[in-house]
């Protein structure tokens, strides 16, 4: 994946990556740290404000290409696993975004991830996660998929199972020349309710919650949810 990551258009366009530098930025009291950094898409344009930034990162080659992106540099990337992994230093925020919690696949997992965001933040630090909800309303009783896009050359859906709140992301692309390739992305979901336990289990109490980076009301209706918590002070 890391090879095609960076492509214009899509999550690196900068209508959808500006606004979420504006928060973090706005957010940010000092040195940040993101989980999952990928190849910097957030991390290099925050650095590049000013914000002393840091990364955990568990793919090689994702990090990899971090160094090798103007302003890169910037940005300290550890290989590891951000449900274990410790960088040195004390963080006013640290940040999760575009789904990455779901990559995790089970509860404790998702709760030691929690645990070790509030772990490198200093008393009374940020930690945000932005998450789509899952799309279990349109899900027809006895069915267990939705497709979520029907295009010339790809087609998408999600199979959930609600029972392990596991599920996984199916993208299918058909080439001009007919060659075609299948991705099964595995996710695990957990409603806004179950993160705010996580939190708690932390540490950490809800400070905001959004329906997406422009603060907008988080409703019944919201696709995603773009939440803080706050690490209690002592
Ligand atoms: C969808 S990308 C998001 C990258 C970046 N945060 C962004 O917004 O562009 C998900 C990233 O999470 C990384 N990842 C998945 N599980 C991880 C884990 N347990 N610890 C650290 N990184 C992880 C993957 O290697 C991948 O780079």
């Amino acid at each position: 994946m890391a090879a095609g990551y960076d492509e214009p258009g899509g999550a690196n366009a900068p209508e959808v990556v500006t606004p979420a530098v504006d928060v973090l930025e706005d957010l940010a009291d000092g040195p940040v740290l993101e989980f999952a950094v990928g190849t910097g898409r957030i991390a290099i344009p925050l650095a590049a404000r000013g914000v002393p930034v840091s990364g955990i990162e568990l793919s090689r080659a994702m990090a990899g290409r971090v160094a090798s992106k103007p302003g890169g540099d910037a940005v300290e990337v550890t290989i590891g696993d951000m449900t274990k992994t410790r960088v040195e230093g004390e963080f006013s925020l640290v940040y999760l975004v575009y789904n990455t919690i779901g990559n995790v696949t089970t509860q404790d997992g998702q709760v030691d991830v929690f645990r070790n965001a509030a772990a490198h933040l200093r008393p009374g630090g940020l930690f945000v996660v932005e998450v789509g909800l899952p799309d279990l309303r349109r899900l027809p009783p006895g069915q267990d998929i939705v497709p979520f896009a029907m295009e010339r050359g790809y087609v998408g859906f999600d199979q959930y199972n609600v029972v392990t709140q596991e599920f996984t992301s199916n993208h299918v692309t058909v080439s001009p020349d007919g060659q075609g390739r299948f991705r099964r992305i595995p996710f695990r979901y957990a409603w806004p309710a179950e993160m705010d336990l996580m939190a708690r289990i932390a540490g950490m109490r809800l400070k905001y919650r959004w329906a997406d980076w422009d603060r907008s009301e988080f409703t019944a209706e919201s696709t995603k949810h773009v939440s803080v918590w706050e690490r209690a002070c002592p």
